[in-house]
């Protein structure tokens, strides 16, 4: 009903179905929204294993009856590890279709970085989100840029005695990584309309394009930047034609280095954990 109210102008029709190879046949895109969500107290990757069998259904159906082409983002928690399972389970579609959702994390880091300085959103460039879909995400502004100019350089004006790097290790970095938590702490349950607003951005910027601006997506990973094959790893991206590619030749010190690293084992050990759910 409220899909219908919100009056889409590209909303035809709601069609609801139990069995989820009716429900993706041929479709171009899915957006996999539905798991069990986390509440208070929860890590995402507490709902590893619930989760998981969801998404290795999931993943089988599409491989039926979804056209080839289909498109797909994971938003159910932990969404890096069961966009794998999904992936994994669909080995007639190309992995490089699926991907899962970072872009909230995205989102948070701009909005966090706006707030800071009293810039606009848009003045922001080259904001990345690397890794998990959790607290060891490393939201990294060490090529980001506001209004031109090196965001560090702009966060030092702006915090007034505050040490930039203690900004970032000790509020930047930890409040993008659990702001989850914290509005799951506020609200009682986990984000909605923030979580909706990003999953559409991600998706029609995959299809419509960037314009040459990054922006953070958790995708099949060929080794870029160290990281094992296979795994969904967020990465500064720009898309265009339907495709993304991912920001290469990205120069880091050592403590961007090992927060990297930290997300990166997160994700192998998520993985090693639902090994059984994998092809
Ligand atoms: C979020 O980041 O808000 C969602 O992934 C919900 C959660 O579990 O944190």
């Amino acid at each position: 009903m409220e899909l219908n109210d919100c009056a889409f102008p590209l909303l035809k029709s709601v069609k609801t179905f139990s069995d989820p190879v009716k429900a993706f046949e041929d479709i171009d895109f899915a957006l996999l929204i539905g798991a069990q969500p986390r509440t208070k107290g929860m890590e995402r990757g507490d709902l590893l294993k619930k989760n998981g069998e969801i998404f290795s259904v999931q993943g089988k159906a599409l491989n039926k009856s979804a056209k080839k082409s289909v498109k797909v983002i994971v938003v159910g928690n932990p969404a890096n590890t069961n966009c794998l399972i999904a992936a994994n389970n669909a080995p007639s579609i190309n992995p490089e279709n699926f991907s899962a959702m970072t872009r909230l994390d995205h989102s948070r880091g701009l909005s966090q970085l706006s707030t800071l300085t009293g810039c606009s959103v848009g003045d922001i460039e080259n904001f990345a989100v690397w890794g998990n879909h959790s607290s060891t995400q490393f939201p990294s502004v060490e090529h980001c840029l506001i209004q031109g100019r090196p965001a560090r350089q702009v966060l030092a004006e702006c915090l007034k005695g505050v040490e930039t790097e203690k900004y970032l290790n000790e509020t930047f970095i930890p409040v993008v990584q659990n702001r989850g938590a914290d509005i799951i702490r506020v609200r009682g349950s986990s984000s909605a309309a923030s979580a909706a607003s990003a999953c559409i951005d991600h998706i029609r910027d995959w299809v419509n394009g960037t314009s040459g601006e990054w922006t953070s997506m958790a995708i099949h990973s060929k080794g870029e930047y160290g990281i094992t094959n296979g795994l969904y790893f967020s990465y500064p991206v720009i898309t265009g034609n339907g495709n993304y590619t991912i920001i290469k030749d990205l120069k880091f010190d050592n403590n961007a280095l090992q927060r990297i690293e930290k997300t990166h084992k997160e994700l192998l050990d998520e993985r090693d954990s639902v090994s059984s759910l994998l092809k």
